[in-house]
C-alpha cells in the first residue's frame, strides 16, 4: 500500500517563513484535505509533497525513498500534480490531447504524440467527468470549469500512486463540485493517495477521510473532519462564527458572520 510520510517539513520563500515542522502521513485509500485561510501555505506544501519545491528542512518520503532523491520522470510516474489554474492552454491541442500528454513520462524514447490508447483512455475520463463532448474541441476554447475538469482528468490520466490536487472545484457550479469529490472518492477507493486543497468546507465536510489545518504556517489540527471541524477551531483559524449543521450523519459548518478581525 502507498504510504506518503510529510516528516518535519520546513519552508521559507526569501525572507518569509511559510511552513514550520509539518508531519502527518497519507496512505493509499484515504482522501486528505488541507484546509487554511488564504496564504497559510496550502499551495506551498502541495507543491513540496509533488516535489516542485524542496524543503529547507525535513523530508516527504513516498514508500520509504526521498521523493526529492527521486529522478524527475520517476517521481512524476508516481506523484501527480494538478495546479489550481494553466498558465498556457495549448496551441490548438485539443481537450483529449491535452489529457493523453499526461501519459508522456509512462513512454520510453521520443515522443511524436499520444499514443492511441491513451487517446481513448483520455476520452473515457472526460467522460466520466462529464466533459466527453468536449474532446476534440481545441484547449484554448474551454470555460473555466470545463479546464478545470480537463485538467482533472489530465491528472487521473497519469495512474499515478499519488494525486495531488489545488483547489479542484474553484471553478464548478454546484453539480460538478460533487461531481469531481465523487470522482476524487473513487481514485482514492481504487488505492491511491488523494490530496486535495481547498477552501470548500461543505465538501471537506462530506467526503474527506481526513483533514489537516494549517494556520500561520503550522499544521493546527488534523483529523475527521467532524472532530476538527468545531466553531472554535473556524474561529481561531478564519476568525469566522460557524453554525452546525448535522443530517444524514454529517456535520457541515455554515458561515454565519466574521467573528473577530485576524
Ligand atoms: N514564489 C513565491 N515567492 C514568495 N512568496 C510566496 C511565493 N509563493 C507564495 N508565497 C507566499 O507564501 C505564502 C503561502 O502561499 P501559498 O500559495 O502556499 O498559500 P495558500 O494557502 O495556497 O493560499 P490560497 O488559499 O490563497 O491559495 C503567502 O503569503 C504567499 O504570499
Ligand atoms: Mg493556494
Amino acid at each position: 500500500m502507498t504510504v506518503l510520510n510529510v516528516v518535519n517539513v520546513t519552508f521559507s520563500y526569501p525572507g518569509r517563513r511559510v511552513l514550520e515542522d509539518i508531519e502527518f502521513t497519507i496512505k493509499g485509500g484515504e482522501l486528505a484535505v488541507v484546509l487554511g485561510p488564504n496564504g497559510s501555505g496550502k499551495t506551498t506544501l502541495l507543491k513540496i509533497i509533488a516535489g516542485l519545491l524542496r524543503p529547507d528542512n525535513g523530508t516527504v518520503l513516498l514508500d520509504g525513498i526521498t521523493i526529492h532523491d527521486m529522478s524527475i520522470v520517476e517521481r512524476a510516474r508516481k506523484i501527480v500534480y494538478v495546479p489550481s489554474e494553466l498558465p498556457l492552454r495549448g496551441l490548438g491541442q485539443s481537450v483529449a490531447e491535452f489529457v493523453a500528454s499526461s501519459r508522456y513520462v509512462h513512454y520510453r524514447g521520443l515522443v511524436i504524440g499520444p499514443r492511441r490508447e491513451d487517446l481513448e483512455y483520455a476520452r473515457k475520463l472526460l467522460d466520466m467527468l462529464e466533459v466527453g463532448h468536449l474532446a476534440n474541441k481545441p484547449l484554448y476554447t474551454t470555460s473555466s470549469g470545463e479546464l478545470q475538469r480537463a485538467l482533472i482528468a489530465h491528472g487521473l490520466a497519469r495512474n499515478a500512486d499519488v494525486m495531488i490536487i489545488d483547489e479542484p472545484t474553484s471553478h464548478q457550479d454546484m453539480y460538478g463540485k460533487l461531481l469531481i469529490y465523487h470522482v476524487l472518492k473513487k481514485a482514492a477507493s481504487d488505492g491511491k493517495a488523494v490530496i486535495v486543497a481547498t477552501h470548500d468546507m461543505i465538501l471537506a465536510s462530506l467526503y474527506a477521510d481526513r483533514v489537516i489545518v494549517l494556520f500561520n504556517g503550522s499544521k493546527v489540527v488534523e483529523g475527521d473532519p467532524r472532530s476538527v471541524l468545531t466553531k472554535d477551531v473556524l474561529a481561531k483559524v478564519y476568525g469566522v462564527e460557524v453554525a452546525l449543521a448535522s443530517f444524514n450523519g454529517y456535520t457541515v459548518p455554515v458561515p454565519l458572520k466574521p467573528a473577530r478581525k485576524r
